[in-house]
């Protein structure tokens, strides 16, 4: 057998070709910010955060490209220990998904990314429990905020609190039910807290939002890959890492785990995120629970292909084709880029 018969032209090529993005299959990310005027936080190219009127118009052209789905961020104006600014009536997302339902009715689904951490003030993705107290000598420097990322009290910090999971479930199920009833089709809740989806799921059923989708970032990684995202969000945590609420890279049978509890407590769709430094956990999830599988490309991964096409070491439009067709690869049904608006002009 000489398998370079197949490969000789481009419609051989093509007749063999196995694995196809479709444009029904990106998701994109939008950002926007409570505040009038659109501003650009110059990490990621073509992604701003915008105010409401140009978050319309770019969803405009989303659709008119053929995009089928959004998932949209917040970057609220205050923000406060207990992340109320998640759940307003007014917040911002809710705002925003009230406006977009008004435009584009069901011509787009529309996900509302569901975590604290672009509203808590100190940048966790859940609310804080105080385990120990305070030394004396740390609690005369209180010139600093409590959650300055001054570097002493932050480390501090990092021993005295921990992340209460089940307040945090409580907010949650609130957040949950302010951002369908604004008009989300997805819920897609995002901070690892355990239990984070039946909380959703009972909240929203019990509010008659029986249709929402529930999109759980299920295999989410305490990943490196986040950078980009966090300045964008504005949501770095002030002290610590996220290290005991996401997964251990190391670890893939837990990201099965994880996955299957999601999927027993009512998640339509399941998450493995970052996408293509665990493609190795993607194409476990497809193959053992065969259930939609999303995977975010996230935004240190759009970052590296970045400098590398800008470096000149390859052509950006292949780049970006090559990365997002290894995560369709490797078993992804739904894939969340920050090169969807771009790829759909690719495909
Ligand atoms: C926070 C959240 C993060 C991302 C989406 N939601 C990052 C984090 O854990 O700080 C990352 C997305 C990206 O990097 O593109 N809940
Ligand atoms: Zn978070």
């Amino acid at each position: 057998m000489r398998l370079r018969r197949w490969r000789r032209t481009a419609a051989l090529r093509a007749i063999m070709t196995q694995t196809r993005l479709q444009r029904e299959e990106l998701m994109a990310p939008f950002f926007i910010r409570e505040e009038n005027t659109s501003q650009i936080v110059s990490k990621l190219p073509n992604h701003p955060q915008h105010n409401l009127h140009d978050l319309l118009k770019a969803i405009e052209k989303f659709t008119h490209s053929g995009g089928k789905s959004i998932i949209l961020f917040g970057i609220p104006k205050s923000k406060d220990s207990l992340a109320t600014g998640a759940h307003g009536f007014n917040g911002i997302i809710q705002r925003a998904l009230r406006e977009i339902k008004k435009t584009f009715s069901h011509d787009i689904a529309v996900a509302a990314d569901l975590c604290l951490c672009e509203y808590t003030d100190h940048g966790h993705c859940g609310i804080l429990k105080r385990i120990a107290h305070r030394a004396s000598r740390v609690a005369r420097s209180k010139n600093s905020a409590p959650f300055s990322s001054n570097s002493k009290r932050a480390t501090r910090n990092a021993q005295l609190f921990t992340i209460d999971n089940d307040a945090t479930l409580d907010i949650l199920r609130k957040t949950a039910v302010s951002l369908a009833h604004a008009g989300a089709d997805i819920i897609a809740p995002s901070g690892m807290m355990d239990g984070q989806v039946t909380a959703i799921r009972e909240s929203l059923d019990e509010n008659n939002f029986k249709d929402t989708l529930i999109l759980s970032y299920a295999a989410k990684y305490a990943s490196t890959l986040y950078g980009p995202f966090r300045e964008l969000a504005e949501s770095k945590p002030s002290f610590g890492d996220r290290k005991s609420y996401q997964m251990n890279p190391a670890n893939s049978d837990e990201a099965l785990r994880e996955i299957a509890l999601d999927i027993q407590e009512g998640a339509d769709i399941v998450m493995v995120k970052p996408a293509m430094f665990y493609l190795d956990a993607i194409e476990r999830a497809k193959s053992t629970f065969n259930w939609p599988l999303a995977a975010f490309q996230v935004s240190g991964e759009a970052w590296m292909i970045e400098q590398y096409a800008q470096s000149g070491m390859a052509r950006r439009e292949d780049a970006i084709l090559e990365s997002t067709l290894a995560i369709k690869r490797a078993g992804a049904n739904l894939i969340i880029t920050y090169f969807a608006q771009e790829l759909l002009g690719l495909l």
